[in-house]
């Protein structure tokens, strides 16, 4: 096709208010892993993951949570990225295992975090005799994953009877907040997780009423002239969709536990808790 006609394509599929799995962020992918890496463990930035001193206070939150509800001392975090809230609840004394699809996060994991098991693939494919006394699933991977459903089934496959899952979710309100800036233009970026060159890049954000799902659109353009576009997807979920989500994968006892840095607005901290215990089979 002349290049002209594929960024003419391209330009279109931008504007364009339709959602597209296909540009979805490859999570998986062994070399958008190690760009992804660098933004985890880049302090000032919130794509990949929280800074450490802010992980640091959550992590000390859920002890105390999870003391008052006797939750046990074996976790699975689901999505762990390259380990940081496992290394925290390590120091705390539990026994936080991981998960991850991401090949790069899990190398930085297994090399970083003692005393910890970390596995690469997708939840769905995870293969270990362990049960836990607790799955969790924080900062939003739930708003930004596709199968929730299957998410919640195959964590539930990994927790004991009477055990625990624990949700970190977008607040509802989080999603207008975002949709107030529907265009974003970025200058010239260095390397970020969308390219190892220099590049620029346009957002466009719109709301999809039939899923309820806010798509982050990035075109970017780098110094090379490739001219990429991807996608995220946060679908919201309220109580009364958690519940039903979880309900319907084995879990009751369904909680909504503010988080006590939800205090005054801010993007790090716009999350709330939703707890279930997983039902016994008897
Ligand atoms: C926003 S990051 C958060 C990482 C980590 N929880 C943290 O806060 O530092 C979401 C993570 O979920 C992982 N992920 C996405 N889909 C997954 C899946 N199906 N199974 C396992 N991990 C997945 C990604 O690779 C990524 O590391």
């Amino acid at each position: 096709m002349p290049p002209h006609f594929v960024m003419k394509n391209i330009i279109n599929k931008f504007f364009s208010e339709k959602a597209d799995d296909s540009l979805l962020l490859p999570w998986g992918n062994e070399e958008f892993s190690k760009l992804m890496l660098v933004e985890h463990l880049n302090q000032n930035s919130l794509s990949g993951s929280r800074a450490k001193s802010f992980i640091q206070k959550e992590v000390r939150f859920l002890d105390g949570l999870f003391k008052q509800l006797s939750i046990g001392r074996k976790l699975l975090d689901i999505g762990c990225g390259p380990g940081l809230y496992c290394e925290q609840f390590n120091y705390f004394g539990y026994s936080c295992d991981g998960v991850d699809i991401s090949p790069a996060a899990i190398e930085y994991a297994k090399e970083h975090v003692r005393d910890s098991q970390f596995f690469c693939c997708n939840i769905q494919d995870m293969e270990c005799e362990k049960q836990y006394d607790a799955g969790l699933v924080l900062f939003g991977l739930l708003n930004e994953i596709k199968d929730s459903s299957s998410l919640i089934s195959s964590a539930a496959q990994h927790i004991r009877e009477d055990g625990y899952i624990i949700l970190e979710v977008f607040h509802p309100d989080f999603f207008a907040s975002l949709l107030s800036e529907s265009t974003l233009v970025s200058g010239s970026e260095d390397a970020t997780y969308f390219s190892a060159l220099p590049h620029v890049r346009i957002t466009k954000r719109f709301f999809v009423e039939e899923s309820d799902c806010l798509v982050n659109r990035n075109l970017v353009v780098d110094d090379s002239g490739a001219t990429k576009l991807y996608e995220s997807h946060f679908t919201c979920y309220d109580l009364e969709k958690t519940t039903r989500l979880l309900e319907s994968n084995g879990f009751t006892d369904v909680q909504c536990i503010q988080s006590p840095q939800t205090g005054e607005f801010s993007y790090e901290s716009y999350y709330h808790y939703i707890i279930a215990k997983k039902q016994s089979l008897d």
